[in-house]
C-alpha cells in the first residue's frame, strides 16, 4: 500500500500525543511531535541568551540550532545539536515561552520545511501531530483530525501529567497558551475544512485510538 499521511491537530491536553503514538505503532507508521519542535527550538533559545521577548532577535536566531527528531512511536527522541532533549523540552519554563517562539514566521518556515522532509521519508507513512499539520504543513494528508476537549478535561489531564500541579494554574496556563496559538497571524492552531473532528471529553483514551484507526482504515 501507499504510504498514507495522518494528520492530528487540536489544542493541548486533548490527548494529541498518546492517541498519535499509539495509531502509529499499531498500524506499523512512522510519528513525529511536531510540538517537541517548537519545545526545542525555544530552549536552545533560553539556553543561548536570546530574549524570546524580541521576534527580530528569534528570527535571526532561528537557523542555528540543529533539531532531528526520532519518529518511532515506541520511543521518539528529540535531540538539539547532536544533545538528547527530550526531557528537557517539557520544563514549566520552556512550556511558557514556546507560543511566543512559535509564533515568529522565520522560526515556522524552518520547521515546516524539517516537517515535510520528515513526512516525505516516512516510507509506510506517518502520523504527523500539531496545530497546523492538516491546514499549513501538509494539507495533501490522506487523513486529518482535529482533537477537541472541555478545558476541564484538558486542564485535568495535564495536570495529571505533571507532578505536583495545580488543577486552576494549570488550566489558566493551557488557556492563555491555546488563545495565543489560535491567536497568531503565521498558521494558528486551526481546523482544517476536511477534518474530522472528535470531541475526546467523554471519551477513554483506549475509544480515541479506535475511531481514528478507523477512520485511517476507512481510507487506505
Ligand atoms: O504539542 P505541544 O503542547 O508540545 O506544543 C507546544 C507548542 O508548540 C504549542 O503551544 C505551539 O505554540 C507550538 N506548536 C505549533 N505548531 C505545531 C505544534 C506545536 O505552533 N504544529
Amino acid at each position: 500500500p501507499a504510504a498514507v499521511i495522518v494528520a492530528i491537530d487540536g489544542p493541548s491536553g486533548t490527548g494529541k500525543s498518546s492517541t498519535s503514538k499509539a495509531v502509529a505503532a499499531q498500524l506499523g507508521l512512522s510519528y513525529l511531535d511536531t510540538g517537541a519542535q517548537y519545545r526545542a527550538i525555544t530552549w536552545w533559545m533560553l539556553n543561548n541568551g536570546i530574549d524570546v521577548a524580541n521576534a527580530a532577535e528569534i528570527a535571526t536566531a532561528a537557523a542555528k540550532p540543529v533539531i532531528v527528531s526520532g519518529t518511532d512511536p515506541s520511543a521518539p527522541t528529540i535531540t538539539v545539536d547532536g544533545e538528547d532533549a527530550s526531557g528537557p523540552i517539557r520544563t514549566q519554563e520552556v512550556t511558557s515561552k514556546v507560543s511566543a517562539v512559535s509564533a515568529v514566521p522565520e522560526v515556522r518556515a524552518l520547521i515546516t520545511e524539517l516537517q515535510r522532509t520528515i513526512a516525505t521519508e516516512a516510507e509506510r507513512g506517518i502520523v504527523v501531530e500539531g496545530r497546523d499539520i492538516g491546514t499549513t504543513v501538509l494539507p495533501d494528508a490522506d487523513i486529518k483530525i482535529f482533537l477537541t476537549a472541555s478545558p476541564e478535561a484538558r486542564a485535568a489531564r495535564r495536570s495529571g501529567e505533571v507532578k505536583g500541579s495545580d488543577l486552576a494554574a494549570t488550566r489558566e496556563a493551557l488557556i492563555k497558551r491555546d488563545a495565543a496559538d489560535s491567536g497568531r497571524k503565521t498558521s494558528p492552531l486551526a481546523k482544517a475544512g476536511d477534518a474530522v473532528e472528535v470531541d475526546t471529553t467523554d471519551l477513554t483514551l483506549a475509544q480515541v485510538i479506535e475511531c481514528v484507526v478507523t477512520l485511517v482504515g476507512e481510507k487506505q
